[in-house]
């Protein structure tokens, strides 16, 4: 089925989100949206899903005008749609949650179930992962999580399906997995629209590239243009693809961690006999496939886990024990993986989230009283500083776009005084040009002498930041070997390899 967009405009308020885009997706073709954070891409397909009305403009299939007044009407017309925030019940299992997708299902029946874990089952087997139907979706880990939603955009018979980032939370491999299943459903002449940061992604699949900057179409370009090129394209200027830093300056004391056991509250283990030094001056990058226990050892560090043995300790001083509010106050930044769960209130405003824990600082509170000047000159700076694309300081985080939203996450935690900077997924949804001013700020907090931990499933973020790689298996540091360690290597202790030369 053709898929045609004519003279979209999408407009909140004042702000244009979308401004006259024109786009058309043929039949078997995958054609790439790209576009810096905020550029309107998640909006644009929302209206063709239909959770938006477009203020002007024309949706088409096959040439026929629609009139899609909610999701239940574009998902009729054939419309699939992979969202960027999921939109899963977590306390539904998986199964449900893919049959609550269906608009005609009344109620949650036995057959429709059976029917609905039947259909899970062979999603899964298609894409080659595992997936439990029975799962309860709010226990999964958010790779898992992402997998349902795609799981759920597949149970109808989709003619044109949307993937807003699927890749952003799958490792390597499952994006592998994920792109040999778009290509197959191109070839049986999907209409795929695929939406991503990742500009490998985008020239390994992509038929057609269409970018948008500011609500508005600046181009097209091909599969083989370099990632220089498609960078510049998308943010009107040249971007340094590559991090430079120079060789680590390192203190005495930092993290300590001994022994550390991480236990599930039903007693399994999921960080097993860790140790590890991060001195003042280092960045020590954890890799390993998602759900190999980085998660959980960053949340034992700022406090966040249930069961904890072992000892974590920061300048000598003892975490464990300290719950995640006294553990902040000593000085500990923390970049959440899943920004939407830890890291935001997408209710309170841009400002409030930038000062999310800071409620008794004297700086914005006296006397009780929020100081409303300040707060709104600290936050217009941090806007300012980390290049945040939003009307102002008072708008509601929730409305930002999903870039936008890690970036007030990171300008917080970058914002206070640290003693240690644990950043999960740091850049998970961001565009090119601000991976790059984060990454640019990581290796500055670095050089102002504090240690850092950066957790990241994507490789080349690894070795961007990495003075020394923990590679994490299965709950244990399987070693840890020198930033400069090739891809091949990490690739193989990922896998367990405890001697990757013998390995390699
Ligand atoms: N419900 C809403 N209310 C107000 N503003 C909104 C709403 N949804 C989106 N916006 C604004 O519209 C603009 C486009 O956002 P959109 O989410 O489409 O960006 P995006 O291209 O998907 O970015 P990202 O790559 O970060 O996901 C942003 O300025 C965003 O703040
Ligand atoms: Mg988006």
């Amino acid at each position: 089925m053709k898929l045609e967009l004519r003279g979209i405009t999408k407009r909140f308020g004042s702000l244009v989100a979308n401004d006259h885009i024109d786009l058309t997706v043929e039949p078997g073709e995958i054609h790439a949206l790209l576009g810096e954070n905020g550029a309107g891409k998640s909006t644009l397909m929302n209206v063709l899903y239909g959770l938006y009305q477009a203020d002007e403009g024309d949706i088409l299939l096959d040439d026929v005008p629609q009139g899609f007044r909610g999701p239940g009407d574009a998902m009729a017309a054939g419309i699939g749609m992979v969202h960027q925030h999921f939109m899963l019940i977590p306390v539904f299992t998986v199964a449900e949650n893919v049959m609550l997708g269906h608009e005609d299902t009344k109620g949650i029946g036995a057959l429709d179930l059976a029917k609905a874990r039947e259909h899970v089952k062979n999603v899964a087997a298609r894409f080659g992962f595992h997936i439990d139907p029975d799962a309860i979706v709010g226990d999964l880990p958010v790779g898992v999580q992402q997998r349902v939603e795609i799981i759920k955009a597949l149970s109808r018979d989709a003619k044109v399906l949307v993937f807003d980032e699927p890749t952003a939370v799958l490792t390597p491999q499952e994006t592998d997995e994920l792109m040999a299943i778009m290509r197959q459903l191109r070839d049986e002449g999907t209409a795929i629209v695929f939406i991503t940061h990742k500009l490998r992604e985008v020239r390994e699949v992509a038929d057609r590239i269409t970018v948008i900057r500011l609500g508005k179409v600046v181009g097209e370009a091909e599969p083989t243009a370099t990632n220089a090129e498609l960078a510049s394209l998308m943010v009107g200027r040249a971007v340094e693809l590559t991090v430079h830093k120079n060789p680590p300056n390192v203190g005495e004391g930092g993290l300590e961690v001994r022994d550390l056991r991480v236990l599930t509250p039903g007693g399994a283990i999921v960080v097993d006999d860790v140790s590890f030094d991060v001195r003042p001056g280092e960045v020590l990058a954890v890799a390993g496939v998602q759900g190999n226990g980085q998660t959980e050892l960053v949340e034992a560090i700022v406090g966040l886990a249930a069961r904890v043995e072992g000892s974590i300790t920061l300048g000598g001083v003892e975490l464990v024990g300290r719950g995640v509010r006294g553990i902040l106050d000593e000085g500990v930044g923390f970049v959440p993986e899943d920004r939407n769960e830890d890291g935001l209130v997408g209710g309170f405003s841009v400002a409030e989230n930038l000062i999310l824990d800071r409620s008794t600082d004297p700086a914005f509170v006296r006397a009780g009283t929020l100081r409303r000047d300040a707060l709104a000159e600290f936050a217009r700076e941090r806007i300012e500083e980390f290049d945040i694309r939003t009307q102002g300081p008072s708008t509601p985080a929730g409305t930002l776009s999903g870039g936008n939203q890690q970036k007030v996450v990171i300008a917080r935690e970058m914002s206070r005084d640290l003693r240690l900077l644990v950043a999960a997924q740091p850049t998970r949804g961001v565009d090119v040009g601000s991976i790059e001013f984060i990454h640019k700020r990581i290796i500055e907090t670095r050089d102002a002498g504090i240690p850092v931990v950066v957790v990241s499933t994507e490789l080349d973020e690894v070795s961007a930041l990495a003075d020394r790689i923990a590679v994490m298996y299965r709950g244990s540091i399987v070693g840890i070997v020198p930033g400069d360690t090739s891809r091949e290597t990490l690739g193989l202790m990922m896998a367990g390899a405890t001697d990757p030369e013998a390995a390699a």
